[in-house]
């Protein structure tokens, strides 16, 4: 099972700065990753929250379930030291995803607190961000995709 993790103000995808994320909803997303994982025959587990210790509570909780864990920090990804101890702490592989390009926009977002612990991050491709990360992911776990 990969847990799908997405952060604050991720709910209002959709109709959030559009011209920066786009116009497609988090539960397309969702959708879109749950179709993906279909194809690579894992289970996903889609969980979204606007609260650090929520996020926390999920990442701990992904123990002995998960297999990996797929997360959108948001604006978590630059303040969360706790996020960053959460992934080493369940020592499950993580990739993080932006669907913007952090590094082409304003200079406090480039720099990431979780990266460190992740196998690696993956943004600016919009919804499609998390079908990489997806299938990166499958990669790194030997899933095997459907014929
Ligand atoms: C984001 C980028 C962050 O800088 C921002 O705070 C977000 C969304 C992205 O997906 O592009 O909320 O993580």
């Amino acid at each position: 099972m990969i847990l799908l993790v997405n952060g604050p103000n991720l709910n209002l995808l959709g109709e959030r700065e559009p011209d920066v994320y786009g116009r497609t909803t988090l539960r397309e997303i969702e959708d879109m990753v749950r179709h993906a994982c279909a194809g690579w025959k894992v289970d996903v587990v889609a969980f979204q929250s606007n609260h650090e210790g929520e996020i926390i509570e999920a990442i701990q909780s992904a123990r002995g379930s998960a297999d990996g864990i797929i997360i959108n920090p948001a604006a978590f990804t630059t303040t969360s030291v706790g996020i960053l101890d959460a992934i080493k702490g369940v020592g499950l592989p993580a990739i993080e995803v932006h669907l913007s390009n952090i590094h082409a926009r304003e200079d406090f977002r480039r720099r990431s607190l979780i990266s460190p612990a992740c196998l690696g991050q993956i943004c600016g491709f919009g919804p499609e961000s998390y079908l990489l990360a997806l299938r990166a992911m499958a990669h790194h776990l030997g899933a095997a995709a459907a014929p």
